[in-house]
């Protein structure tokens, strides 16, 4: 299993103004956690309470769609479209970029064992946008267009000037290089794919965006690319029921969860950084800070108290960081926590000829880049622990699908957690449902009339 370390976050090594008494803290909330616990756990399957991404790692049936149909299309396409914003692209990012060979769109097809390229296009630049549809030939690529709402403006955009080309290239064919990843009832592209007749899965009720890698959103995207996602589920699996232990002792979700709350409730860390030491998990920093941003950061309780809640993530990436964000991380304000992820096996041994022995890099030779970058790693912790600086480290005993799926869950849970903790509810985003109301006023969607005479007003007030 993956494992914590939270030792760097104990007053015993940095002291009682930045660090916590952890065996005193854990024993203080032990009663509190086992009700956090149970209390998800009982609520989970209930509707309305958004909690079913709990169940999704026993979703067989998901799992043998999903395969069912990569294994139908896989030799028809060279390339994999996915077009999907924020929790309908960051897991899918995440995932693929941690478990496919690295540089994938560059390999041949047999080094991708017959498997296609993949891409994801989340954000509305222009010129990305038209760059990105000037390398694929779109004729020989699926699109899989992702949004639980149906409706993202970023995603519908896009999706309605991509349908266009193929249909354009494609005539009536068109649909055959279209699938759609929606909920099975609301919103604009369930109706489209119905009207259009496009291969549609479905995003299941009571799964919110940000916890729905382990759905189709995800499982779609990595079956098409021969990643095994039985590992991952096993992974999931696997994590679930250590979690569902009750004993904060037991259960590296809920501590972490504690440690993260109390360092910025009682120490005034209110960021928490997310530092992968691995380039091919750097998306999971990108998942996480999604996840716990929107999970976390709330105007007001659920007392319905204001209270502007939330511990600000960053992404980091070592040792890239080190020459860089490090720095202030050592010697900037004491507001932060750290979370270090360790590999311990990579896949590849990568020695350093020992050449150039009689010069002041010598002595790197006959070493490999594996000892360096856990050198880095150790000095960077203990660094911070000297300047009194937090930290703590999630290990994986290699990168593969079964580690990244208990890691990703464990974070979901750990977020859930935080969320009792901070007596909020982590599964809305009223803040990002506001952007995009007053986005489809200003694009002139029907409905919004009233939003948009209220914008208007405000935007010539600057
Ligand atoms: O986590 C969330 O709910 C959001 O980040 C959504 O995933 C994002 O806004 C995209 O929404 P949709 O999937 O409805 O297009």
């Amino acid at each position: 299993m993956i494992e914590l370390n939270y030792k760097y976050a104990d007053s015993s090594l940095i002291g009682d103004d930045n660090g916590l008494n952890i065996k005193q803290e854990f024993e203080l909330y032990k009663d509190k956690i086992v009700n956090i616990i149970a209390d998800l756990n009982k609520r989970k399957d209930k509707p309305g309470q958004f909690l079913r991404w709990m169940n999704l790692g026993y979703s067989e049936e998901t799992a043998w769609y999903v395969k069912e149909y990569a294994a139908l299309v896989k030799d028809r396409f060279e390339n994999v479209l996915v077009l999907g914003i924020g929790g309908s692209a960051l897991g899918g990012l995440a995932v693929t970029e941690a478990l496919l060979k690295p540089y994938w769109n560059f390999l041949s097809l047999e080094q991708r064992n017959g498997f296609p390229r993949i891409f994801f296009l989340d954000n509305i630049d222009p010129d990305s946008i038209e760059g990105l549809l000037d390398v694929l030939d779109l004729s020989k690529t699926l699109v899989n267009v992702i949004t639980k709402s149906g409706s993202t403006a970023e995603t519908m955009s896009q999706f309605m000037i991509i349908k266009n080309r193929l249909e354009a290239q494609l005539k009536d064919d068109y649909r055959k290089n279209i699938v759609a990843t929606t909920d099975k009832n609301v919103g604009v592209l369930k109706q489209i794919a119905e009207q259009e007749g496009y291969k549609t899965f479905i995003i299941p009720d009571d799964v919110g965006g940000r916890f729905s890698v382990f759905s189709a959103v995800g499982l779609l995207p990595f079956a098409l690319v021969g990643i095994d996602i039985e590992e991952i589920m096993n992974g999931v699996k696997d994590m679930d029921l250590c979690l569902k232990n009750t004993d904060i002792n037991e259960n590296i979700a809920a501590q972490n969860a504690l440690i993260h709350y109390l360092m910025d409730t009682k120490k005034g860390k209110n960021i928490t950084v997310m530092m992968p030491y691995s380039s091919r998990l750097r998306y999971v920093a990108d998942w996480y800070a999604q996840l716990w941003a929107e999970s976390l950061g709330k105007e007001k309780n659920l007392d319905g108290v204001t209270a502007n809640i939330g511990p600000t993530p960053v992404k980091a990436l070592g040792a890239t960081d080190q020459h860089s964000l490090i720095q202030l991380f050592n010697e900037g304000p004491n507001d932060k926590i750290i979370n270090f992820i360790r590999v311990k096996d990579f896949d590849n041994n990568l020695l350093i000829p020992k050449i150039f022995e009689y010069t002041g890099i010598g002595y790197l030779g006959g070493k490999s880049i594996n000892d360096l970058l856990n050198a880095e790693a150790d000095s960077t912790r203990v660094t911070l622990m000297d300047y009194n600086k937090p930290t703590v480290t999630i290990s994986l005993p290699k990168i593969n699908g079964y580690y990244l799926g208990q890691l990703l869950y464990m974070l979901e849970v750990q977020t859930a957690i935080a969320g009792s903790l901070y007596n909020i509810n982590a599964f809305d985003q009223p803040g990002v449902e506001q952007a995009k109301n007053y986005t489809y006023a200003l694009m002139g969607r029907v409905g919004y009339e009233d939003s948009a005479n209220v914008l208007h007003g405000k935007m010539t007030l600057i």
